[in-house]
């Protein structure tokens, strides 16, 4: 008898601290109300995983009621949200990918989402289309079948799911990295071309109504001005190639291409489909791949290093460029510790941000 009383007076608790905290806070919103925006990751994901927990344990994030987008690792980790995971049962879902396919002949590059796919079929529940539609949104980056290169990708809003087959897909195109997540230059969606979520959409695509100030902004490769000032080229020699410096997408648009899904096979697109991996093809589309749109659109409220230094990892004060390029490479031989550095990391984050906004516990 003794330990449901307890359950019950802690469960009890924390509803009146959640109910505190949106009362102190700057929101007047009902707690867990407020819409959560996730960008794309790559292998920084589990600082999401990281920040998931904090906003569960504080209330921010209510599973099933809270309006969540994400694209690519941010719609994944939405949609676990929505599931019941925590941020330790995400955590370990990550580690089990990156573990198994860094052990594997060729390693991780284009080979993550076929990695993933039996272990997703498993962690998904049957029901699992219906559990997230109404409060899942999943961005994905529409192309046009009648060129043949990737340009101009457009944004496309996924929020109702048909079922779980339809949910994984949505789920392994808007990670669809060209030549990197699967060994293709796309992939499909629902009888239509389509990229990484991060090609077409930012916090302005992602947020609902656009809203971007009624909306919590969380991204994982975005340092803030960190990103100027640790330009190493001892430790970061590809990015420092490049003075550090990326180039973006500016603009961006809603309106689909009107793609004729039954002349797949005649698609102009078609013929760059096998072109992996695309430093194969110098000069040709698509090489060079399109740029993402900017993380760095708004004002972010969560992302790494905002409330101090980057973490240390192996000993060594991590530089912004160095956090940046784990997005494609984690540290070798390293992976997994590297990815629970990552992962406290967004721990931290999220919870600092919960402080300052008032969502106390
Ligand atoms: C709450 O206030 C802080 C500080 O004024 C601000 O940075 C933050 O964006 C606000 N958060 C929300 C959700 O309105
Ligand atoms: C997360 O959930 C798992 C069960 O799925 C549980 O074993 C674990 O203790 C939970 N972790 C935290 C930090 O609550
Ligand atoms: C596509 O975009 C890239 C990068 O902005 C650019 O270099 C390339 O010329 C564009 N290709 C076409 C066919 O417009
Ligand atoms: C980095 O950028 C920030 C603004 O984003 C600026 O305040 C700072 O002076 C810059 N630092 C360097 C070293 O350029
Ligand atoms: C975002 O970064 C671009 C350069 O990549 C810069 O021109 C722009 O001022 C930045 N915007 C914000 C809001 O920091
Ligand atoms: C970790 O540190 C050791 C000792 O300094 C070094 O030899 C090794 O290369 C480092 N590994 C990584 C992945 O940074």
């Amino acid at each position: 008898m003794a330990l449901p009383r307890v359950r019950a007076l802690a469960a009890l608790l924390l509803a009146t601290a959640a109910l505190a905290a949106a009362q102190s806070g700057n929101s007047t919103q009902e707690p867990g109300t407020i819409p959560v925006a996730f960008e794309g990751s790559a292998l920084l994901i589990s600082y999401y995983s990281g920040v998931s927990e904090a906003l569960l344990e504080r209330g921010v994030v209510v599973p099933k009621q809270t309006p969540i987008s994400g694209l690519s690792g941010g719609a994944f980790t939405g949609t676990f949200l929505h599931l019941g995971f925590n941020g330790t049962d995400m955590l370990e879902f990550w580690k089990s990918i990156i573990d198994d396919c860094t052990k594997t002949p060729g390693g991780c590059v284009g080979h993550l989402n076929g990695r993933m796919e039996d272990k997703l079929e498993k962690v998904l529940p049957q029901d699992a289309a219906e559990q997230i539609t109404g409060v899942m949104r999943i961005a994905l980056s529409q192309l046009d079948a009648s060129k043949r290169d990737l340009n101009d990708s457009r944004s496309w809003l996924i929020a109702d799911f048909f079922d779980k087959a339809d949910l994984k897909s949505a789920l392994t195109a808007t990670d669809f990295i060209p030549c990197f997540t699967g060994d293709t230059v796309y992939t499909i969606f629902r009888n239509h071309p389509v990229i990484d979520g991060g090609y077409a959409n930012g916090f302005k695509e992602l947020c609902a109504g656009h809203d971007i100030a009624n909306c919590i902004k969380v991204a994982s490769w975005y340092v803030g001005d960190k990103a100027n000032r640790t330009c190493d080229p001892n430790r970061c020699a590809a990015s420092a190639a490049s003075g550090c410096t990326t180039t973006e997408r500016l603009t961006t648009s809603l309106d689909l291409y009107k793609n004729d899904y039954r002349y797949v096979d005649q698609w102009p697109l078609i013929d760059v489909y096998q072109r992996c991996p695309v430093s194969n093809y110098p000069g040709l589309a698509p090489n060079p791949l399109p740029d993402f749109v900017p993380h760095n659109q708004t004002v972010i409220d969560i992302y790494p290093g905002k409330y101090g230094p980057l973490p240390t990892f192996n000993g060594t004060e991590t530089l912004a460029c160095e956090w940046q390029s784990w997005s494609m490479m984690l540290p070798a031989g390293m992976e997994l510790d590297a990815m629970d550095v990552i992962y406290q990391q967004g721990y931290k984050d999220g919870i600092a941000w919960c402080d300052e906004n008032g969502y106390n516990v």
